[in-house]
């Protein structure tokens, strides 16, 4: 990392008083998470995406989608927040004394961020922790059994309502984001200062679109990325550095 991309960055974060830091998976990396295109670890390298992350393959074989999520789940359960969201909450708190917003809009499934104590979080692609019939949409609040292992295949549980299969409150490949989060993430993106996209590689749309669209109506673009990714080269400044680094040191360095 560079003292100049430090400086750069600093000097875009300072001052801004709407702040939307817009997070994917590698926002979550160093709390031992995967991301999902990683080339060695990435999510989508151990299993099919399509065969994991669509209706189609739900309607056809729901057992080992429901097994899959839930083991995902588990390990995220076994997960801590890492200093890049704890100084993202951090941030978040002294914006709000000063009369400014900083909110966070993720494509992420977990629930790190609210854990590391961000309180303003648009969840673009669903939640591991929400459950919802496949037909009637009823929310699930049952237990769930998080498996200790990951199994091959797990039966999930039937809607009291209409008896249709409980699945996963997440967005797959081909559905449509829900309406009134992306609504939300919209109307922050265009009202931004300052966005800040920490982790994602930029490549699934319509989230992806965000930073830019926040850009046409003014806000600056800060990237914080280990590698070059589809949205640095829109970015005002593409810092190479860490969630779980760079965070931190922006934070400190606004308060300096
Ligand atoms: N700090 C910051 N960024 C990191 C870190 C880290 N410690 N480690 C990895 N990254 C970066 C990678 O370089 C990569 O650019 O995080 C990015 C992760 O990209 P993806 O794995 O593609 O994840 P994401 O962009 O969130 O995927 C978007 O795709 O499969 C769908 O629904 C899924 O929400 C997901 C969407």
């Amino acid at each position: 990392m560079s003292s100049d991309q430090f400086a750069d960055a600093l000097s875009l974060a300072r001052g801004a008083g709407r702040v939307e830091i817009f997070t994917g998976a590698g926002m979550s990396a160093e709390s031992g998470l995967d991301t999902f295109r990683d080339a060695r670890t990435g999510l989508w390298t151990k299993v099919d995406p399509v065969a994991f992350a669509s209706l189609d393959s739900w309607a056809r074989d729901p057992e080992p989608m429901w097994a899959w999520y839930l083991w995902r789940a588990s390990v995220c359960r076994g997960a801590e927040p890492n200093a890049g969201h704890r100084a993202i909450a951090e941030w978040a708190g002294w914006a709000a004394r000063d009369g400014a917003h900083l909110g966070v809009t993720t494509q992420n499934i977990d629930d790190l961020h609210e854990r590391g104590g961000a309180r303003d979080v648009v969840h673009l692609h669903g939640s591991l922790f929400d459950y919802r019939c496949t037909i009637c949409s009823r929310p699930w609040r049952g237990g769930v059994d998080y498996p200790a292992e990951p199994v091959a295949r797990q039966a999930p549980p039937a809607c009291p309502l209409c008896g249709n299969l409980i699945r996963p409150g997440v967005v797959w490949f081909g559905e449509p984001l829900p309406q009134d989060e992306w609504d939300r993430a919209e109307a922050r993106m265009l009202a931004a200062d300052l966005v800040v996209v920490v982790g994602t590689s930029g490549v699934v749309q319509p989230a992806a679109g965000l930073p830019a669209l926040a850009k046409q109506f003014g806000a600056r673009v800060l990237e914080i990325s280990p590698e070059e990714t589809e949205l640095s080269r829109a970015a005002d400044v593409s810092w190479r550095s860490t969630a779980a680094q760079g965070l931190p040191e922006l934070v400190l360095g606004l308060t300096l």
